[in-house]
């Protein structure tokens, strides 16, 4: 055998690794999905683990990286980004959050997806030792990298109890004294709780006084319903001195696959950025960038997919709520939150989230997300394949009658 698997470095080999478990979990049901579609080639598969838009990106979008493609002048490595895309952050900044006070230059930079920017921020702040705390359940990236970093994650957990917010009174002196970053994501993936301005506010108040950088993932932020208007940290008095926000285009604007994303707020802090970006990455294709731009100058783009989940929530938590389910409509994201059931009439118990969401894909083939910590629930995505709004009634209908089939027990 190679010596190549005994040289790995030791971090790997920490069965704790959130990005192996992660992995591992989404890898499961993967498994499972494939093995089930197999097992009943004639049967629809309802598919509500997706976490990416359904659609493409907007068709003028496409249009302009196929002219910005070719063009030579766009062929350079970008590095740190390019200008125009700057100022076409600050502008979608101010325009759908009324944010004014951002420098486009100093106080703006792109990345090749949040999920790049997230993975570089243990390396601008974290030595060993060193926390980041972290809201649960989460995007792992954050807390993957700080361990890789030797430092240490202290999970604020989520629960129905704490309406989905972190309780930041329970953190002892001890743990605040190590802190360094925290991070948040509203509105939250997977329970679709929506940050509030006074939440914000809280946020701002900690970080000042417990000189902790606040790291605010705002992935999801236009993605609201019902007149729920987005909210960003950075509208908050104070927020700019003590953080930073992540925009993505991923989707908001059905660009997942095209990886773009920006980071905006503290100036110290992106600047530190751009010293790990640029050794670590040469940007995102210029093309790409100029095609970002023209997305977020439309932002009727997210308002058309925001229209779309809002009425297939509709939908979908009608149903869910007439088959027994204690849930309400998100006001934001494409993900509901639903927790588990204890079981079913014939005697089936379910122990865990996982438990349950490997049943609804065994014996009704619908395909599910779950989540164990801190409380059992499953995420079920509105970005299920719908030819259009009769298409997406008749998923939901067969989605209820596959559910009452299986008489769930609460
Ligand atoms: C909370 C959260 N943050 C970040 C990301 C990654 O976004 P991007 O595609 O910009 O890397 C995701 C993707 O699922 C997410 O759910």
């Amino acid at each position: 055998m190679s010596f190549i698997t005994d040289i790995i470095a030791d971090r790997f080999r920490d069965k704790s690794f959130d990005i192996a478990k992660q992995d591992y979990k989404f890898m499961k049901i993967k498994r499972a999905k494939e093995e089930i579609k197999k097992k009943y080639p004639n049967i629809e598969l309802i598919d509500m683990g997706i976490g990416e838009p359904d659609l493409p990106a907007d068709k003028n979008v496409v249009d302009l990286l196929s002219k910005e493609a070719p063009k030579p002048e766009n062929r350079w490595y970008s590095d740190n980004g390019i200008k125009e895309f700057q100022e076409a952050a600050a502008k979608y900044l101010e325009r759908v959050y009324g944010v004014t006070n951002i420098n486009p230059y100093t106080e703006i930079m792109h990345g090749i997806g949040a999920k790049s920017i997230l993975s570089m921020m243990p390396l601008c702040f974290i030595n060993p030792g060193d926390i980041t705390l972290t809201t649960l359940p989460s995007y792992p990236i954050i807390s993957t990298h700080t361990k890789y970093l030797g430092g240490v994650v202290y999970g604020l957990p989520l629960t129905k109890s704490n309406d989905f917010y972190p309780d930041f009174s329970n953190i002892s002196n001890i743990i605040l004294y190590r802190s360094k970053l925290l991070y948040i994501n509203y509105p939250n993936n997977p329970t679709g709780q929506i940050a509030t301005r006074d939440f914000y506010k809280r946020v701002v108040e900690f970080a000042h006084k417990n000189r902790v950088m606040v790291v605010a993932d705002s992935t999801y932020a236009p993605i609201t319903f019902d007149g729920v208007e987005p909210i960003s940290f950075l509208s908050i008095d104070g927020a700019k001195e003590i953080g930073v926000e992540i925009h993505s285009l991923s989707k908001a604007f059905n660009m997942t696959g095209w990886r773009l994303a920006f980071i905006a707020g503290n100036e110290a802090a992106i600047n530190i950025y751009g010293i790990v970006k640029a050794n670590s990455d040469s940007g995102q294709f210029r093309a790409i960038q100029k095609a970002g731009i023209y997305a977020l100058n439309h932002t009727e783009i997210t308002k058309e997919n925001c229209k779309r989940y809002s009425r297939r929530f509709d939908l979908l938590i009608k149903a869910l709520k007439e088959i027994g389910f204690d849930i309400e409509k998100p006001k934001a994201t494409f993900y509901c939150y639903l927790p588990i059931p204890k079981g079913t009439k014939s005697g089936k118990i379910f122990r865990n989230a996982d438990d349950f969401s490997l049943y609804l894909l065994n014996e009704a083939l619908i395909c599910t997300v779950p989540w164990n910590f801190p409380e059992s629930y499953v995420r079920l995505s509105v970005t299920f394949e719908a030819k259009d709004y009769e298409d997406e009634k008749r998923i939901i209908n067969e989605l209820k009658k596959r559910l009452l089939k299986l008489e769930l027990v609460f």
